[in-house]
C-alpha cells in the first residue's frame, strides 16, 4: 500500500498516517472493513458496499453517520490521487482509541476511519483454475459481519495452503458455508446453486452480482443448503470474490471436477461478468 490515504478526515501520505497502539482495532480487533474493487476510476458496486458496510456497523453497534455522499467524496479524492487505474479500496473503521485497554467501550469514543488504495490485479478477469480442500468452518457464529477478527479464516486458508491448495471450501455439520474469502457456487444440470444468505456466510457483493446477471440471462439460480456431496458430484464448481472475480474449481482435495477443464456454464457466467463490468466502465 502506498500513496495517499484518508485517516479520520485528513488526506495523508501513507507514510505519516499512524494510528495509536491502544487503537480497539489493534487491541481487540474490535473493527470491520469493506474492499470495493475499481475499474478504470469507477468504483463497483459503491451502493451495495457502503450498504454492507453499515449492516457491520449495525452489527457491531457503532455509530459512525458518515453518509453515502461522505463515502462518494472520500473514494473519488482517494481514486483521483492514487491514478484512475484498476484499484483496490480498503476501508477500516474501529471503535477508536482509549487510554487504557478495556474490553466495554466508552460510549463517546471517536471511531477511527482509514480509507486506502491498492493496485487491482488486472488478470482477475483470466479464469485461472484452482484447488480447494474441505475444511471444517470452526469460525464464530456471525460471519455476516465483515470484522477485521480474521483469525478463523486465516488459520482455515494457512492450513489449506500448507496442504498445497489455494482456498478451502468450508461446512459446518457436511453444510457447506463458504471459503476462507470466497463465496461458492456449484452447477447441477445447467442450475447454479449456492448458499443461502445467512449469519454464516458474509453476503458477497460478487455472489449478488453472478445471481443477478446469470438471472438475467434467463440461467436458473437456486439459493439453498448444499451438502458436501452435492460439491463432490457437482458438475461444476467456482467460487467468487472482489478481489479474484470468478475462480474455477477443478480439484477438490483428490477429486477431480469437470473432467479437470473450466466448465461450460463457468466460462458463461464469467463472460457475463465481463461484460457487466465492461459496462460500468464504459458508463
Ligand atoms: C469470508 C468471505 N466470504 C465471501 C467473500 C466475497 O465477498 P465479495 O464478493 O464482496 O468480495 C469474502 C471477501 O472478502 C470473504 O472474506
Amino acid at each position: 500500500m502506498a500513496g495517499t490515504v484518508y485517516l479520520n478526515g485528513d488526506f495523508v501520505e501513507s507514510s505519516l498516517a499512524k494510528v495509536s497502539v491502544f487503537d480497539r482495532g489493534f487491541l481487540f480487533g474490535d473493527a470491520i472493513y469493506e474492499v470495493i474493487p475499481v475499474y478504470s476510476g469507477k468504483a463497483f458496486r459503491l451502493t451495495e458496499h457502503i450498504q454492507r458496510l453499515d449492516n457491520s456497523l449495525e452489527a457491531i453497534s457503532l455509530n459512525l453517520n458518515y453518509t453515502i455522499e461522505k463515502w462518494t467524496k472520500i473514494l473519488e479524492e482517494i481514486i483521483q490521487i492514487n491514478g484512475r487505474g484498476h484499484q483496490s479500496i480498503y476501508i477500516q473503521i474501529t471503535r477508536g482509541c482509549e487510554k487504557t485497554r478495556e474490553h466495554v467501550a466508552n460510549q463517546n469514543t471517536l471511531p477511527t476511519v482509514l480509507v486506502m488504495s491498492s493496485p487491482l490485479d488486472v488478470n482477475i478477469a483470466e479464469l485461472s483454475p484452482i484447488k480447494v480442500t474441505f475444511l471444517d468452518d470452526i469460525r464464530w457464529q456471525n460471519c455476516f459481519i465483515k470484522t477485521t477478527s480474521l483469525l478463523g479464516n486465516i488459520l482455515l486458508k494457512q492450513h489449506a495452503s500448507k496442504l498445497g491448495f489455494d482456498e478451502a471450501i468450508l461446512h459446518r455439520d457436511r453444510n457447506i458455508t463458504e471459503g476462507t474469502t470466497t463465496n461458492v457456487f456449484i452447477v447441477q444440470n445447467k442450475t447454479i446453486f449456492t448458499p443461502k444468505k445467512d449469519q454464516y456466510i458474509l453476503a458477497g457483493i460478487t455472489r449478488d452480482v453472478i445471481i443477478e446477471i446469470s438471472q438475467k440471462a434467463s440461467i436458473k439460480v437456486i439459493e439453498k443448503n448444499i451438502t458436501l456431496d452435492d460439491v463432490l458430484t457437482a458438475d461444476e464448481v467456482w467460487v467468487s470474490s472482489s478481489s479474484r472475480e470468478i475462480s474455477p474449481v477443478t480439484q477438490i482435495d483428490d477429486k477431480i471436477v469437470a473432467q479437470g477443464d473450466i466448465g461450460p456454464m463457468t466460462k458463461q457466467v464469467h463472460q457475463l461478468f465481463q461484460t457487466f463490468k465492461n459496462q460500468l466502465i464504459s458508463a
